[in-house]
């Protein structure tokens, strides 16, 4: 692979809804530095209980609001000369100025708290958010285990880690199921659903096992595995910068037959899953992204993927792309 070629030569920052913390990591007073869509900022919850994103650097000298700032009130005190920014990132208070400059304040980010995760909208184009995130009803359910969560940074683009649900040849050969899944994918707008079933080993013999999949965008996907006991995977896939996502998976299992075997089987599930994940980062991380892909007979609904992705990039970005392998090689 030529090393000068940029690996994804569009924005690494797709459209959509994109996780920037968990809710139980922020708790009243809490600030916090994010690094998300290749920007540096600030996430703080004030007194008032509500969570806001802002723009990191203050616009007096620069300091950074998130290592160092503190809670006021509802608003995030720089750590350098404590001027306060409000929520909306509006310069509210400088305490030794009685006149505050009409510009000072930060960029504000849409954000939004829904199942336990911040979400905050990304729109290289500019524009509010276009669609909702939905509430998932296991969350904070008493049938259901809290949260255990995973984290991963990974050297890749959230649209490469999409498409490994439908690229059912690879669970096969890279992680080793016993056979490849039957796939079926949908796309609804900003969606993607993809059922499958697939043969699952247990210690107790071969078990029919299914899969679903939705996805609202690229940044939140829920993923229900039925079959052995219920258990359900909230993942949230943040570009992070040009070259990285964080990676934060959620799990949840359904209490059935006591605690132990919820905690066994939550364990065993976690273990499979963060596996397999496991499994493909050195080919993420490693790889050159191929568009249009060379497809064979048995690879899935590939294609269908890369019509939904297109949605989520600036009008015209993969239109007559020819990214193929053998200019990669070249
Ligand atoms: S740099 Fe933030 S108050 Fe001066
Ligand atoms: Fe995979």
């Amino acid at each position: 692979m030529a090393k000068t070629k940029s690996r994804f030569p569009f924005t690494s920052s797709p459209k959509g809804w994109f996780c920037v913390g968990l809710s139980r990591d922020l708790p009243v007073g809490g600030v916090l530095p994010v690094q998300a869509f290749e920007h540096d900022l600030v996430l703080f919850r004030g007194e008032d209980g509500k969570p806001a994103l802002l723009g990191a650097f203050c616009p007096h000298m620069g300091a950074h609001l998130g290592h160092g700032g503190k809670v006021v009130g509802d608003n995030v005190k720089c750590p350098f000369h404590a001027w306060e920014f409000n929520g909306e990132g509006k310069c509210a208070k400088i305490p030794y100025a009685q006149r505050i400059p009409p510009k000072a304040s930060v960029r504000k980010w849409e954000i939004v708290e829904k199942n336990g995760l911040i979400m905050a909208w990304n729109n290289i184009e500019g524009g509010g958010p276009e669609w909702q995130l939905p509430d998932i009803p296991e969350v904070g359910s008493p049938d259901w285990t809290e949260y255990e969560v995973r984290e991963w940074d990974i050297k890749t683009h959230s649209m490469e880690m999409a498409e490994n649900q439908v690229d059912v040849a690879h669970f096969q050969y890279l992680h080793g199921t016993l056979n490849y899944p039957n796939s079926v994918a949908e796309e609804n707008g900003h969606m993607m659903t993809v059922t499958s079933k697939a043969d699952m080993g247990t210690s107790r013999g071969t078990t029919q096992g299914g899969i679903q999949s939705t996805s609202w965008g690229f940044g939140f996907q829920t993923i229900r595995f039925s079959g052995i006991v219920d258990t359900l995977l909230v993942a949230a896939v943040t570009p992070k910068d040009e070259e990285t996502v964080h990676v934060r998976f959620c799990f949840m299992v359904k209490k059935t037959g006591g605690a132990d075997v919820t905690r066994g089987v939550g364990k065993a599930f976690i273990s499979e899953v963060s596996r397999q994940l496991e499994q493909d980062i050195p080919v993420w991380e490693n790889k050159v992204f191929v568009h249009p892909p060379m497809l064979c007979e048995g690879d899935g609904p590939i294609p269908l993927y890369r019509r939904w992705l297109r949605q989520f990039f600036p009008a015209g970005t993969f239109e007559g792309m020819n990214l193929t392998s053998e200019q990669a090689n070249a």
